[in-house]
């Protein structure tokens, strides 16, 4: 670097921390002067940032500068204030996620409206009703998998079972075709590995778009080669091309989209139906919302179901009292209610709020935009500011969670006020448009994987559960084997 080149980057890492419009904020002036202080944490220490951003807090309170241009607040009662309000994103932080055109990386509050307002009919409560037949019929799958590695010692992978079902569930809803990885032999094992890796290159492509930029312009093979999680990504995106261009070349296609129902039977239906612009209905935008809608969907709830089901292994009573519930609705081990039955019962309610809690929503922090000023105590945000929370502070917050690594589903019967709390689908306009599909899927797996199966943990501790990488949702430690299971023939059968 030229002497005249570093006393420039000096003079910018001096204007951000002491002259900017932003100086006043507390907190770390490392932090405020340069955007390498987040790539240190994030990229280099692996995903560590939300960490330091919780020291950080500890340190100068609960509003402090995160990086030259954001703000971040760590308060629970401000999340609705923040994100109740119409809210751009902030592109530098999208652009980490190489689908700029999805909804849900789109920044613009505007576009975001009209985009989302296309799928939104599918995603409502009645039309998510509709769909629990689909999600019946694979937890049948799944069930029937399971039933035949009962007893037989073999150590499976949980979070690649409810993955395979998630994913099935997903792909159904979204192509009207299914991957079926219930069907594999290690149900949905690849697929985490890519969605994993995926979610491991938001943070180094924020940082470092032309990496993201070069990798994308490069032959499947070499991409794959060079960075593995981006190469992966982009091989998942050729194979969500593929149902887009298959989708649209159906011939049936206009009869499917000309009838009088709002609502459409899958996901890419519904938004080729809506009365979105032609440029919107582009093969490149929908490979975008494809690629967010299958990320997005899939592994999330998966992983709340394995944290769930890893909270009830480690805690027999609570199992108990679930099974007993369970089991007033479900007289047969076989039989698999309906949603709107299981969502009745109260503690089965609870175990899933806990579990929801527990899995950590998002580590990412959710910067967002407006052009009014945001008034936070007794400091005004200036208009265009990027402020950001962090879901899983919330959900971890010992003053509205006491001991909140502890598994206890009777928090949320003792005090409903909790509620307000729960901000694992983020809130707003721009909060999680599948939390229907979700919850369906979440009563409906707990309930026939716990009514029906005894599970046995395989060499897992608590360390392969908590969240310790922020990738965008929870990652856990990099030498983690997984949430590994065995399938007992019957309730305190001895280790093989
Ligand atoms: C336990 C499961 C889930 C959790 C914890 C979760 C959480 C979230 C959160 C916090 C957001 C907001 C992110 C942001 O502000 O940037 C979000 C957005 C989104 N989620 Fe989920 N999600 C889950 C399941 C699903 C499912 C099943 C789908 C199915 C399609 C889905 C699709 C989406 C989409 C498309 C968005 C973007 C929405 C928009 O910007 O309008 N999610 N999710």
């Amino acid at each position: 670097m030229t002497l005249h080149k570093r006393s420039s980057t000096l003079s910018i890492a001096i204007r951000n921390a002491y002259l900017s419009p932003l100086s006043k904020f507390p907190g770390s002036k490392l932090a405020a002067a340069t955007f390498w202080y987040e790539t240190y944490f994030d990229v280099f220490k692996g995903h560590q940032y939300i960490w330091q951003i919780q020291k950080m807090h500890e340190q100068y309170g609960p509003i402090i500068r995160t990086n030259p241009h954001d703000i971040h607040i760590n308060d629970p009662d401000f999340f609705d204030d923040l994100y109740l309000r119409r809210l751009d994103k902030w592109r530098w932080w999208t652009r980490g996620f190489s689908v700029p055109t999805s909804a849900g990386m789109t920044v613009e509050e505007t576009v975001h409206r009209k985009r989302r307002g296309a799928m939104n009919p599918f995603f409502s409560r009645a039309s998510i009703e509709t769909q629990t037949p689909t999600i019946r019929e694979k937890a049948a799958r799944m069930c029937a998998r399971l039933a035949e590695l009962q007893g037989t010692g073999a150590v499976l992978d949980l979070e690649s079972i409810y993955l395979a079902l998630t994913t099935d569930v997903l792909t159904q809803c979204s192509y009207g075709y299914s991957y079926n990885y219930l069907d594999n032999p290690d149900f949905a094992m690849k697929w985490k590995l890519v969605n994993t890796a995926g979610r491991q290159s938001a943070a180094i492509v924020r940082s470092f778009p032309l990496i993201g930029r070069v990798v994308r312009s490069l032959p499947m093979s070499l991409a794959l080669r060079l960075v593995p999680p981006v190469g992966f990504i982009k091989s998942w995106m050729a194979d969500v091309r593929s149902q887009v261009q298959r989708i649209k070349a159906d011939p049936s296609l206009s009869e499917k989209l000309s009838d009088n129902k709002k609502r459409k039977e899958t996901i890419f239906q519904q938004i080729l139906a809506s009365d979105l612009p032609e440029t919107e209905l582009s093969e490149d935008r929908l490979v975008d919302e494809g690629t967010l809608i299958a990320t997005a969907g899939s592994e999330t709830t998966a992983w709340a179901m394995t944290i769930i089901s890893y909270h009830l292994i480690r805690n027999p009573n609570v199992l108990t009292k679930l099974r007993r519930e369970l089991t007033s609705v479900m007289l047969k081990e076989t039989e698999i209610p309906s949603w709107t039955v299981l969502e009745k019962l109260p503690y089965l309610n609870a175990v899933i709020k806990e579990g929801l809690r527990m899995a950590g929503g998002m580590l990412s922090r959710l910067p967002r935009v407006t052009d009014e000023e945001i008034v936070y105590k007794w400091w005004t945000i200036p208009a265009g500011t990027p402020v950001a929370m962090t879901p899983h502070l919330v959900l971890i917050n010992s003053d509205i969670f006491p001991a909140p690594r502890e598994f206890r589903p009777e928090r949320w019967l003792e005090n409903p006020g909790l509620e307000r709390y729960m901000v694992a689908f983020g809130k707003g306009s721009r909060n999680c448009i599948g939390m229907q599909l979700a919850y369906a899927q979440l009563y409906t797996a707990v309930a026939v994987m716990h009514r029906r199966f005894e599970l046995e943990l395989f060499e897992t501790g608590d360390g392969d559960v908590r969240p310790f990488r922020d990738l965008f949702t929870a990652g856990v430690r990099v030498d983690s084997k997984g949430i590994r299971v065995r399938i007992l023939l019957e309730a305190g059968e001895k280790r093989i």
